[in-house]
């Protein structure tokens, strides 16, 4: 008998329906994920990420003020305007007219996964990394190895920032790849069993749909895809955490702060004028110590 197929992931989602209420004014009347970061805007380097870990079909869960999104991935005539290592992906949208949560919102890819495993790509982080090929490879190594339900990315923060991220209890001492006892969408400080954050990068097998229908309204009144994996260990389905690894770093869009510092570290490393960028911004800051 032959041997059976190796999984492929071939499908991607990209939850990108919240509203960015706190990256207003900036986002009145446009999407946080269209906001650039150096020269492209942050979904660019999402759906280059997806299409580099060689998954070419894409959908992005939309909203109010995100058409944008699409007009952006449409490619005008025969020149793809910057748009080269995301040309040949398909591009699918679907839209969350209620923002009732981050699981919601990924329930809308129920008809476009079918039953196949899928990513789980947030559109308001990108992830930088050295290694060929992402993040993405390595979690989607993890997942078919063990047979998981859900595989997610994670970063170690800061304890006082526990409270902005779901947060993971290792079963055990968590080496790169571990098993996960528990998770706890933004606990307090005092509550939070580790500092190993969801960094917004999951597989999930396909069965996520049953235990999201599951899901009761949690943190912020909104079904939050934290939950679902909760429930899914509560009936002892695997889930597994991969870590961020060296060479790899989590830029975050959600406010100023951290937006600030993801569009300063991508225009130091633009190939034009980085390195002038640079020198300029030295320059800025030494006279302002003066
Ligand atoms: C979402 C998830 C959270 C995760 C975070 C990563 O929260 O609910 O578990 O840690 O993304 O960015 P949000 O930032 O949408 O409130």
């Amino acid at each position: 008998m032959a041997a059976p197929e190796p999984i492929r992931i071939r499908k991607a989602v990209i939850p990108a329906a919240g509203f960015g209420t706190r990256l207003l004014p900036a986002t009145k009347s446009q999407p946080k994920e269209m906001l650039p970061v150096g020269r492209k805007p942050v979904i660019q380097y999402v759906v280059e990420e997806i299409a580099a870990a060689d998954i070419a079909q894409l959908l992005i869960v939309t909203s109010q003020q995100k058409r944008a999104i699409e007009d952006h991935f449409d490619l005008n005539g025969s020149s793809a305007h910057g748009l080269d290592e995301v040309a040949h992906c398909q591009m699918h949208y679907t839209r969350q007219s209620v923002p009732k949560g981050l699981a919601d919102a990924i329930a809308h890819a129920e008809p476009f996964v079918g039953g196949e495993p899928f990513v789980v790509s947030l559109g308001d982080s990108l992830i930088r990394s050295m290694n060929p090929g992402g993040v993405l490879p390595r979690l989607i190594d993890t997942h078919v190895r063990e047979g998981a339900a859900a595989t997610i990315l994670f970063e170690t923060v800061a304890p006082e920032d526990v409270i902005r991220y779901g947060i993971a209890k290792p079963a055990g001492d968590p080496g790169q790849e571990f098993a996960v006892a528990d998770l706890i969408e933004k606990p307090s400080v005092e509550d939070a069993p580790s500092t190993l954050a969801v960094a917004g990068r999951y597989v999930f097998a396909p069965t996520v749909f049953d235990y999201i229908r599951r899901t009761q309204p949690g943190r912020g009144g909104e079904i939050q895809i934290t939950d679902t994996m909760r429930l899914m260990l509560q009936d002892g389905l695997p889930v597994w955490g991969v870590r961020m690894g060296e060479g790899e770093r989590r830029l975050d869009i959600g406010n100023y702060r951290s937006y600030f510092r993801a569009f300063l570290e991508m225009a130091l490393i633009d190939p034009d004028f980085g390195e002038e960028f640079g020198e300029f911004a030295r320059a800025r800051l030494d006279q302002d110590a003066e």
